[in-house]
């Protein structure tokens, strides 16, 4: 960029043919806000505000947008915070992730559009810290993301509370008729108590560590408590960062590299993370054309092992991990594996980071290299006759009883046909048997919803069984645990062979061979296959005929054909 580029509102002037005459308008308005001349000479942060009345894990975002503006108006720039899409995770149908790419569309585009020499990117619920690194990949302005921070867990009757993997326990427990309705409606009081994202290592939280680790926040700051004081210190630095990035002019395109994706995916491996967080990080590097391949994921994965016991996979909450030293210890424990090379927002590479001295680590909670909870990664990606362009299994939250087994499938067409059938005592349906959702990814008009966490029949549950094998082309929530093959690619909607299983056809499953296969010959697909009802026409018009267009299958990221950038192969 050359240092003659106008700077503040200088930048980017709306086109009246005249632009003399625009600058003179936008400081004329601009000053209708009271500022004064000198104000409105300093360079413009703007601030992306995703706070909403509909976003409770945000609702800590006034006062931390004031912490922002302080760190700017201090170093000596003009904080304008502006709104966009918020999407909180549990208001939005059919599900949150058919909006990603809408927020990502309105980041980007208002990032690029207004005047600002950088930007305060500001969220934390699950969609939005994606959909806020793709628009500012996209936009390649100077940014930095400042994330909510986790909610505080909840003392309740001598254990403590967290959204969501308690939730899901305890809601477990209701449908096995082991605790009754007085009980699991004074549980749901004492779940989310405190403004921030879900309690433990679910996707809101593995998105924190994945933007610190990418080099897009500030250093120490993934796991601060939404609460906690320090968080409106992160984010008072935060508007001082953005200032200094405003003068360096870096931009993301120089942090956001194949060396920092894959860094960023060490990370996810390590802190036993969301499956999915393989889907945003794979939109996320697709905006500056890297791909990620998910065979590449399977050989980090065989030599990242998981060092952290946060919730779902182990015991402990994001407020003990924060306290156990964060992000920074793992990147440290991961040191040998790291690019060190690669550049942060704050300007000092990764490996200018580390060298300064370690500060306490907890072992309790976060383990050493030698030491790991588990020798290798949280996640494992699965190929074969179901699944030929892949699937994803979180190892770490299944029960490795069931790695090596084959099983009956027990095929529910569709989300409706999984409601209506799956607590019906007649259901032919035991505990060996693989349950399969198909119809429930990306373009099967629900927008690939985190259903597939099938729960366990509920014949099944009242017996005692905790787990069995699951199989869809749907996604599952962070803070959820189980024997769950997920994201199978291409979905059975677009002719996928998940959409040719039948009941009682045979499935094997091998995580050591990274398999997942359908044992029924090609010559009967081929028959299912011409017997297959057209897929029914999408939607006539609006964001959702954009959506059905153009969406991507998981192994892309779910982004749309047209947002990601060409250019290598990684
Ligand atoms: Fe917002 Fe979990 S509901 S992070």
């Amino acid at each position: 960029m050359s240092t003659d580029e106008p700077t503040g509102l200088k930048r980017g002037l709306t086109n009246y043919g005249d632009f003399d005459f625009s600058l003179y308008l936008r400081r004329s308005f601009a000053g209708s806000m009271g500022y004064s001349k000198a104000m409105l000479e300093r360079p413009v942060i703007g601030i992306a505000n995703s706070a909403s009345g509909l976003n409770n894990c945000h609702r800590h975002f006034p006062e931390l947008i004031e912490a922002v503006k302080r760190g700017v108006l201090a170093a000596g720039g003009l904080p304008l915070d502006f709104p966009t899409i918020s999407l909180g995770e549990v208001y939005l149908s059919p599900t949150s992730m058919m909006y990603r790419n809408l927020m990502a569309i309105d980041t980007e585009e208002m990032v690029r559009a207004q005047p600002l020499d950088a930007v305060v990117l500001v969220g934390g619920c699950d969609k939005t810290v994606p959909a806020q690194l793709m628009g500012a990949v996209s936009a390649n302005v100077p940014a930095v993301q400042l994330l909510a921070g986790p909610m505080m867990a909840m003392r309740f009757e001598g254990e403590r509370l967290g959204a969501c993997t308690d939730c899901r326990r305890f809601w477990g427990q209701y449908r096995a008729g082991t605790i009754d309705k007085p009980r699991i409606q004074s549980i749901e009081g004492n779940l989310a108590v405190t403004a921030g994202t879900c309690a433990v290592m679910g996707t809101a939280s593995t998105m924190a560590c994945i933007a610190e680790t990418l080099g897009m926040a500030l250093p120490g700051s993934a796991a601060i408590p939404a609460v906690h004081a320090d968080r409106l210190r992160a984010a008072e630095a935060s508007g001082a960062l953005a200032m200094q990035l405003a003068r360096t002019k870096l931009t993301p395109d120089r942090i956001v590299t194949e060396k920092s994706v894959e860094n960023a995916l060490r990370m996810l491996l390590a802190v036993g993370g969301s499956t999915n967080a393989i889907i945003h990080l794979t939109a996320i590097a697709g905006r500056r054309g890297i791909d990620i391949s998910l065979k590449r994921l399977n050989e980090l994965s065989d030599s990242t092992p998981v060092l952290v016991d946060l919730k779902p996979t182990g015991q402990f909450y994001m407020e003990d991990f924060h306290a156990a030293g964060g992000v920074g210890a793992v990147l440290r424990e991961l040191k040998p594996l790291l690019h060190l090379d690669c550049m942060s927002v704050t300007g000092e590479t990764l490996g200018e980071r580390l060298a300064r001295p370690a500060g306490y680590v907890d072992r309790n909670v976060i383990r050493s290299h030698g030491e790991p909870f588990l020798p290798y990664g949280g996640l494992v990606a699965l190929f074969g006759s179901l699944a030929p362009d892949g699937a994803i299994l979180k190892r770490s939250a299944a029960n490795p009883k069931l790695f090596e087994t084959e099983g009956r499938a027990v095929v529910f067409s569709s989300l409706e046909d999984l409601s209506q059938r799956i607590d019906d005592p007649n259901l032919d349906v035991t505990p060996q048997d693989f349950m399969v959702l198909q119809n429930a990814g990306p373009k099967s008009g629900s927008g690939m919803p985190e259903a597939g966490y099938l729960p366990i029949p509920s014949k099944l549950a009242r017996a005692g069984l905790k787990d069995m094998v699951r199989i869809s082309d749907a996604r599952m929530s962070g803070t959820a645990f189980g024997t769950i093959v997920l994201h199978v690619a291409p979905e059975a909607a677009t002719g996928g062979p998940l959409g040719l299983v039948r009941n009682g056809d045979r499935i094997r499953l091998s995580v050591r061979d990274r398999r997942i296969d359908l044992l029924v010959a090609e010559d009967e697909l081929g028959r299912r296959r011409a017997t297959l009802p057209p897929r029914p026409p999408g939607p006539a018009r609006g964001y959702r005929k954009l959506y059905d267009d153009h969406v991507l299958q998981a192994d892309k990221g779910c982004d749309f054909d047209f947002l990601r950038a060409t250019r290598g192969i990684f």
